[in-house]
């Protein structure tokens, strides 16, 4: 008797506390949307958006007058574009909502549609030969970084394939130049010593530019010491014939290796590390 009563009173705490412990997670971090990929949600999310957004961002997400493009698929976790949306962004033009938690949701499927990733499947292609090749032939880790192995002179990849869709990163590869991300524009140096290199300005005062070079050395440098810098502003530091080295067979094995990147954080929370 005393015995099943123990049991019962034990089974019954672990049941209330796990389920005590997953409801408080959940409300703590509603990080996953859980209409992601959802086709009807998506379209749904469509419908509440030209109704109530595109005044400001436009038709398609594109951007209007007032509001700022959406498509870029720069996002982070669903739960930020969820609290973006309910509660606005302060000192802006972009309002809080009232909208009931599924319609917020559906609008976070229908903007993560919009050209950020999640929404397709996987690339085709092999991954694991991907993989030597970009730390192999297209020397990609001369300038990029993957879980903690190449060099930080370009933006990490960790996590590209949970933050960008396949078509932007095929983009990235194929034309550097066609949009070169704002942390990342290059800069050609020429110090007063005359020594002359390239590199990414990561900061910048009145006084002094701080770059990482080629090697991935960060430099801070003295403006005064600076005789010219040119800021390449049409010109990603990336250079734009890499794929031409690639057969297709390798150029897709690559992107399938870039879109298995998606680093634990992103598996738990759909975070991109941004540098
Ligand atoms: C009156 C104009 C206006 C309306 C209406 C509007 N927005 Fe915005 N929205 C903005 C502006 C301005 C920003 C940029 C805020 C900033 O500078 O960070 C913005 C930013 C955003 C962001 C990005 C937030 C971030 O973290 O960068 C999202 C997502 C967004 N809006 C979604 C929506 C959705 C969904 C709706 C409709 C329910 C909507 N907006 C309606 C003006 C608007
Ligand atoms: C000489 C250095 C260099 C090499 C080599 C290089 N990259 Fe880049 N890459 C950059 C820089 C700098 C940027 C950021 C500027 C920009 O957006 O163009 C960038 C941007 C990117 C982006 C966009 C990242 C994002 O978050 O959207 C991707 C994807 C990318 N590179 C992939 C590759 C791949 C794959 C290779 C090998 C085939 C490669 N890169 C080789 C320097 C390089």
């Amino acid at each position: 008797m005393l015995r099943t009563g123990l049991g019962l009173c034990l089974a019954l705490g672990l049941a209330w506390c796990c389920a005590a412990g997953f409801d408080e997670k959940d409300k703590k971090d509603p990080v996953r949307n859980p209409l992601a990929r959802n086709p009807a949600a998506i379209e749904a999310g469509g419908e509440l958006f030209r109704a109530r957004c595109s005044f400001c961002h436009g038709l398609d997400g594109k951007g209007g007058g007032r509001g700022p493009n959406l498509t870029s698929g720069e996002w982070g976790k669903d739960s930020d574009i969820f609290s973006a949306i309910r509660k606005g962004v302060p000192g802006t033009q972009m309002p809080p909502n009232d909208l009931p938690d599924a319609e917020t949701w559906q609008l976070v499927a229908f903007i993560r549609s919009l050209g950020g990733a999640g929404d397709q499947p996987p690339v085709a292609g092999d991954p694991k030969r991907g993989e030597e090749i970009f730390f192999g032939k297209a020397r990609c880790a001369s300038c990029h970084m993957i879980r903690g192995r190449g060099s930080p002179f370009g933006p990490e990849l960790s996590n590209v394939g949970a933050a960008r869709s396949a078509a932007k990163i095929r983009q990235s590869i194929l034309e550097p130049s066609a949009e070169i991300l704002s942390d990342w524009a290059g800069a050609r140096v020429e110090l007063r010593s005359g020594e002359k290199f390239d590199g990414v300005i990561r900061n910048e005062d009145n006084f002094s530019v701080q770059l990482v070079d080629r090697q991935g050395r960060f430099r801070l440098l003295d403006k005064r010491k600076i005789a010219r810098l040119t800021r390449l502003e049409k010109e990603s530091l990336m250079p734009g014939d890499i794929a031409g080295t690639l057969s297709p067979d390798e150029l897709q094995d690559l992107l399938a290796f870039l879109d298995r990147q998606r680093s634990s954080e992103a598996n738990a929370g759909n975070e991109y590390s941004r540098p």
